[in-house]
């Protein structure tokens, strides 16, 4: 009876055939041009030509069609008209322009991965065999589309649009750098909308099964091309997920992401303003000058 998952994304990218062959390196499956899989998730990610990189579209999946009707009655509210068909409802939001569609669907069953047999101190799980992390493997490959982050000139518009118009929950709110994280499943969350100088993707992230998947297939990327490493690796302090970003040939940042926190239960999960956990990181080498607010955002903004 609600939103239950982030289903695609669309980009928006100069020089696309760069960008496709990166993310066939990412461990994304290329279907056909320009459209890619991941191992659960089935079709998430759309690489469209564009003057300038960008989100363009986002699709999320709702249980049943009462989800759409509320949806379509709370964006009239807020004065922004919807298309709606039996199984969809479309509209724009309304300060980026990023186009979004809610789709009933079935919601997604990912099978469990198997867990690292792990020594640590007063529990041995591993005797007399070598660690399967540290044996040769096929590069690891993203399970499904974790979350999108973008920026908005009127954060605060896009972020009422999602919340009060879509139904998306908000899990955490960072005044500091005027960041709200959003969910629209159990996820801690599916997307974060920050303010820039001008509408912008900042980085979209793939669930990894654990964090050796994350360290392997990162250090995969970085080894054959030096200058796609962004940061990581590390652990975020909201959300708690580990991370390893890269970064795109249009200049996007891909996340690999592994163990995030799951908000099951609403009434158990306290939604912050301020919490011990760093926002950015409970560790990790430094944050990168330009990650926050990227190096061509300007060159965006004057478009
Ligand atoms: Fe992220």
């Amino acid at each position: 009876m609600s939103l239950h998952r982030l289903r695609s994304i669309t980009i928006g990218v100069p020089g696309a055939d760069a960008v496709r062959a990166f993310y066939r390196d990412f461990g994304l499956v290329e279907t056909r041009p320009g459209c890619f899989e991941t191992l659960d998730g089935g079709e998430q990610l759309r690489v469209e030509p564009a003057a300038r990189r960008n989100l363009l579209a986002l699709a999320v999946g709702v249980d049943d069609a009462d989800d759409l009707a509320r949806a379509g009655a709370s964006l009239a509210r807020l004065g922004i008209a919807a298309e709606r068909s039996e199984r969809t409802l479309r509209a724009s939001e309304p300060v980026t322009g990023v186009r979004i569609e809610l789709a009933v669907e079935p919601r997604l069953v990912q099978k469990p991965s198997t867990p690292l047999e792990a020594n640590a101190p007063g529990r041995t799980l591993r005797t007399d065999a070598r660690s399967r992390a540290a044996l040769a493997c096929d590069a690891p490959r993203p399970r499904r589309l974790g979350h999108v982050v973008i920026g908005s000139t009127d954060a605060a518009a896009s972020r009422r649009f999602f919340v009060e118009g879509l139904g998306f929950r908000t899990s955490d709110v960072v005044p500091a750098i005027g960041a709200a994280f959003l969910r629209c499943s159990t996820d801690h969350h599916n997307l974060l909308i920050q303010p820039a100088p001008v509408g912008f993707l900042h980085h979209t992230a793939w669930e990894m099964d654990d964090l050796d998947a994350v360290g392997r297939a990162a250090a995969a990327m970085v080894a054959a091309e030096p200058a796609r490493h962004v940061w990581g690796l590390g652990r975020h302090g909201i959300g708690s997920n580990y991370f390893w970003y890269l970064r795109d040939p249009a200049g996007n940042f891909a996340e690999y992401m592994a163990d995030l926190d799951v908000i099951a239960d609403e009434e158990a999960w306290k939604v912050a303003a301020s919490t011990d956990a760093h926002p950015l990181a409970a560790w990790g080498p430094p944050v990168p000058a330009g990650f926050l607010a990227p190096e061509d955002i300007m060159a965006l903004a004057r478009g």
